[in-house]
């Protein structure tokens, strides 16, 4: 019997509305992934748009101060760097840069982001536009988590994302290159056999993957042999998730686990 809580077969699509508009496909798509299976959706978003995007937050990342902000109603869009912080659940190193529905912002994220979301909310059993609006919903919101990962720097231990009645899985779209942008480490997920599948190995800029949240998955450093590593020269890893978090203080949900830290 296999196990649901790890990775088992990738499976390709090249559509997120063929999914969307058909029930069928939508309850066999939510049977694969609780079996662990992984969906890869191609081309989602085109390299153009994701290196704007990429430019732009580059630019803030030069010229304002990275802080920390609880998830509150109609909290401020913002930038922070997380490097190995003891206060996070999951360990990690990466400048993190969150945007929420109730703010407007130059792209029109949300907007564009809204397929995404959609089958996101539709595989976990919700409507489809639930935590899309400008006030939160049970409590929860969704939240673009734009994730920079620096060469010689970035990385994220093994973990386990929480499965609950607002997630199944968690998208994750790469939006940059590997083999081009940086060349070792990167997403990886792992089988029940303890190996790893290096995802980014199997993804293009702009393809989406929805893994099953429990599956455990992680960031190996990226390009571990750069000399002078840095925040702000944009070499590195970029990724977009595809969020929706609790509101400070709720907590009917629970929290990620770290299986590598020790304390
Ligand atoms: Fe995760």
């Amino acid at each position: 019997m296999l196990k649901q809580s790890e990775l088992n077969e990738v499976f390709y699509s090249s559509s997120i509305r063929e999914i969307i508009d058909n029930e069928n496909t939508i309850q066999e798509t939510i049977k694969r992934i609780k079996l662990g299976d992984a969906l890869i959706i191609r081309s989602v978003y085109s390299e153009k748009l994701l290196n704007q995007i990429c430019n732009y937050l580059s630019n803030i990342s030069r010229c304002s101060l990275p802080y920390y902000q609880k998830i509150e109603e109609g909290c401020a869009n913002n930038h922070r760097v997380i490097s190995w912080d003891p206060r996070s659940y999951t360990q990690s190193c990466f400048h993190q840069f969150s945007f929420f529905p109730w703010n407007q912002d130059v792209f029109n994220l949300f907007e564009k982001a809204k397929a995404v979301f959609q089958l996101r909310n539709l595989l976990s059993g919700q409507p489809a536009n639930k935590f899309l609006g400008t006030k939160s919903e049970d409590g929860c919101i969704g939240r673009l988590s734009f994730h920079f990962y620096p060469c010689g720097l970035g990385a994220m231990n093994k973990h386990r994302d929480p499965v609950d009645s607002h997630q199944l899985t968690v998208p994750l779209m790469l939006m940059n290159k590997k083999g081009r942008d940086y060349f070792s480490g990167g997403g990886f997920a792992e089988r029940s056999d303890g190996s790893k599948v290096y995802f980014d190995n199997l993804m293009e800029p702009g393809d989406i993957l929805f893994l099953n949240a429990r599956v455990p998955h992680g960031v190996d450093l990226i390009d571990p042999e750069t000399k002078n590593p840095n925040f702000i020269n944009n070499k590195g890893r970029w990724t977009t998730v595809f969020a929706v978090n609790k509101l400070h203080g709720n907590k009917n949900i629970s929290n990620a686990i770290d299986l590598e830290r020790s304390d």
